[in-house]
């Protein structure tokens, strides 16, 4: 029997083969959607700064407004709503509850995800809150350097500690960090994200940090709310482009690099030797006592997962053959390779109960005018339900995956490319900020649908 027939998937059966308690949500985060970013007492992130400086956003755009759901945040939770959603990932901005990064509470920056949280609550939709979602304050890069010092350890323990004692009894779960290899290796490796630094060194530092405040921030926040604590991580298997040795050697490093460097520490108490070695004199500094203070219980693992990498010999990825196409970011679209992983990480590290806190695809979507005005973006159909065949049959292979949010809810700021890369299951045209779900928020909704007349 073929476990994924990806030719022929019947969403009825497909929606049937989820136990009847997973859930189904959508993510979002902060910065991308926000905007108000100077509005209520809100101090500036590194993202506020980051997209001034010339030729780093491909669009030349900023955050200053991006979706404007700062004030439009019922209408989008009616929109949820709508897809009858049982849950929803968001992020709480730092600098808007903490302008500087320490010190004072901005309290109009909480009143405002007091709000959500209850606006949610009342749609009977649940909360997942991460708390960094990249936007530091740039007060702490500026006063401190930002990741690279050990300093901001702490104080993003106090934050995460203020937000936990404040919303905890509310939040349905609570992620410490959003994707650490993007914050460490895009932020201060190879520029593409903010702060925009270009050292494998310091890189590795702040992975470092990172991983060290994720531990303290945990044991902080369990000392004040009864939440599920957990963390989100990026997962990009890796593969070698041929069956040579060499790529395959560059394969298994990025792997070390990507997957266990972050995985391995937390689950292991332990670097991975052979990327260690491989890293050479870039590696962190690690100080006694700092690998058990990351080695902390969590009670889920947030796995995000878009694609796949291959690696040629000299350590470069090379691009793969695409067999079901290529996403708008050209990320090649590989449902096989998230299955087989979320097997992997259940055989490798017996983790806790995991989500999959991200997936999903960037599309050149557009509006067709008329009476109806609707977007049919069938490749994002193709791609959900590929990616959904795959993860339940993860699930029947001893993955224990608990619930599924796709990344996106709305078209939103995608970073370094500006607004020009489209994740949304309801496209924004960002003139007029209207919202209008597309075709593929229809099939979701009706795909939930299905899953729970079965509950
Ligand atoms: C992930 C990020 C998310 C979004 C998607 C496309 O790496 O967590 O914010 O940009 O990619």
């Amino acid at each position: 029997m073929n476990l994924l027939d990806l030719e022929r998937i019947d969403p009825a059966a497909l929606a049937k083969s989820f136990p009847p308690d997973f859930r189904w949500g959508v993510a979002t985060s902060a910065a991308q959607i926000e905007g108000a970013a100077f509005e209520d007492g809100k101090g500036a992130s590194i993202w506020d700064h980051f997209c001034r400086q010339p030729g780093r956003i491909k669009d030349g755009s900023n955050i200053d407004v991006a979706c404007d759901h700062y004030h439009r945040f019922r209408e989008d939770v009616a929109l949820m709503k709508g897809l009858g959603l049982d849950c929803y990932r968001f992020s709480f901005a730092w600098p808007r509850v903490q302008p500087l990064g320490q010190g004072a509470w901005n309290e109009a920056g909480f009143a405002f995800y007091d709000r959500l949280i209850d606006s949610l609550l009342e749609a009977g939709i649940q909360p997942h809150a991460t708390l960094y979602h990249w936007d530091l304050p740039q007060a702490l890069d500026e006063q401190l350097g930002g990741w690279l010092s050990r300093d901001v350890v702490a104080r993003f323990a106090d934050y995460a500690a203020e937000v936990a004692r404040r919303f905890g009894s509310r939040l349905a779960s609570i992620a410490t960090h959003n994707e650490p290899w993007c914050t460490a290796t895009l932020g201060y490796e190879t520029a593409q994200f903010a702060p925009g630094h270009t050292s494998r060194a310091e890189s590795l530092q702040v992975a470092h940090h990172l991983m060290l405040s994720h531990g303290d921030a945990v044991a902080a926040m369990r000392a004040v709310t009864k939440a599920p604590l957990g963390i989100v991580l990026n997962h990009t298997p890796s593969f070698p482009a041929t069956p040579n040795e060499a790529d395959r050697r560059a394969a298994r490093i990025d792997d070390g690099l990507n997957v266990r460097w972050y995985m391995d520490p937390i689950f292991r108490g332990a670097y991975p030797a052979d990327a260690l070695e491989h890293v050479g004199a870039d590696a962190p500094r690690i100080a006694a006592g700092d690998l058990e203070r990351i080695r902390q219980p969590l009670d889920f693992l947030g796995i995000n997962f878009y694609t796949r990498s291959l690696f040629g010999a000299d350590g470069k990825t090379v691009k793969g053959p695409g067999k079901r196409g290529f996403t708008d970011m050209g990320w090649e679209i590989v449902p096989e390779v998230f299955a087989q992983h979320l097997v992997r990480l259940a055989r490798e590290y017996n983790p806790p109960p995991m989500f999959i806190t991200e997936n999903g695809m960037a599309n050149a979507d557009s509006v067709v005018a008329g009476p109806q005005p609707h977007v049919p973006d069938v490749e994002r159909i193709a791609y959900l339900s590929a990616h959904l065949q795959a993860l339940s049959t993860a699930m029947s292979l001893g993955a224990d995956v608990r619930g599924y949010f796709y990344w996106s809810l709305l078209d939103n700021f995608e970073w370094n490319s500006g607004y020009d890369k489209r994740f949304g299951l309801v496209h924004v045209d960002y003139r007029t900020l209207e919202r209008l779900p597309k075709d593929s928020a229809r099939w979701y909704r009706d795909f939930i649908a299905e899953h729970r007349a079965r509950r």
